[in-house]
């Protein structure tokens, strides 16, 4: 029977718009109260500033004190959802090695300390939700670090689904999505790529935020779905 979320708090870790947007209307929607944890409180709170049922909060996921700390002022949480990414683009001669330890501290590291600090104040029917992204399901040149810290993603959602069972953990493999996160292409790049992933992948279309949120909700109410990835990309890694 699928879990409701009323009445639930739920953790979501990212930014004030793109998925982590869509994942926290959506929960909220669902009869959650969500906390909208990142970086920037003062984005966040500006960003749901007229949104009931939604509260901001600090979270870096690459300082462990504050991830500790975020779960001392939560005190409960019934589901942790993970946006956060710091993804390193480039071919293997460009990639610096800051930007791919921030990849990994971001969305492999910190979320394993998310884990450790959480679940313990997280009951047996809680659920963590982490992201993993098509990358690591199509690889191609250029976005190597991306890939590994996106297969790490997936291999750490295996490995809490086992340690912390009965809390369920799975991981979110986006395909490409226009969430913001393509915006450093510049307008016509970044058309010009949508184009191309449109007209390879079988959806014909790349994907909403919202039909991420989609599988992130399936995610939290599924009881008996833990230790895997949803692959939600549009059938990209078949072409
Ligand atoms: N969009 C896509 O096409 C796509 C494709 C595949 C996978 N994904 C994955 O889906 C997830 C959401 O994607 P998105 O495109 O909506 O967002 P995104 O552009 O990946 O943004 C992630 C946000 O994480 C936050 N963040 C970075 N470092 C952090 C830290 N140390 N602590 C806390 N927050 C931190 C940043 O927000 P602040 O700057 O506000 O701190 C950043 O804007 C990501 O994990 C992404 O890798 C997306």
């Amino acid at each position: 029977m699928t879990a409701t979320l009323k009445d639930r708090t739920v953790l979501v870790v990212g930014r004030g718009s793109g998925i982590a947007r869509a994942v926290t209307v959506a929960a909220r929607d669902a009869g959650a109260t969500v906390v909208a944890a990142g970086r920037h409180r003062g984005g966040l709170d500006d960003a749901y500033r007229d949104e009931p049922g939604i509260v901001a909060e600090t979270v870096d996921l690459t300082d462990e004190r504050s991830i500790e700390a975020l779960g001392e002022r939560l005190g409960t949480v019934d589901h942790v959802v993970t946006t956060a990414s710091a993804r390193a683009r480039g071919r293997l001669a460009d990639l610096d090695r800051d930007d791919v330890r921030r990849s990994f501290d971001t969305k492999v590291i910190g979320p394993l300390m998310l884990a450790k600090h959480l679940a313990p104040r997280m009951p047996e029917e809680g659920s963590i939700t982490l992201f993993s992204g098509v990358a690591a399901a199509k690889i191609a040149v250029g976005t190597m670090a991306v890939a590994i810290t996106n297969g790490a993603a997936d291999i750490l959602a295996r490995s809490l689904a086992l340690e912390l069972a009965p809390i369920r953990v799975n991981a979110i493999s986006p395909g490409v999505v226009d969430s913001g996160a393509w915006d450093e292409f510049g307008g016509q790049g970044k058309s010009a790529y949508f184009d191309m992933i449109s007209a390879r992948n079988p959806a014909r279309r790349i994907g909403t935020a919202t039909e991420i949120a989609d599988g992130v909700l399936f995610a939290m109410t599924s009881p008996f779905l833990t230790g895997t990835t949803l692959h939600i990309d549009g059938g990209e890694p078949l072409t």
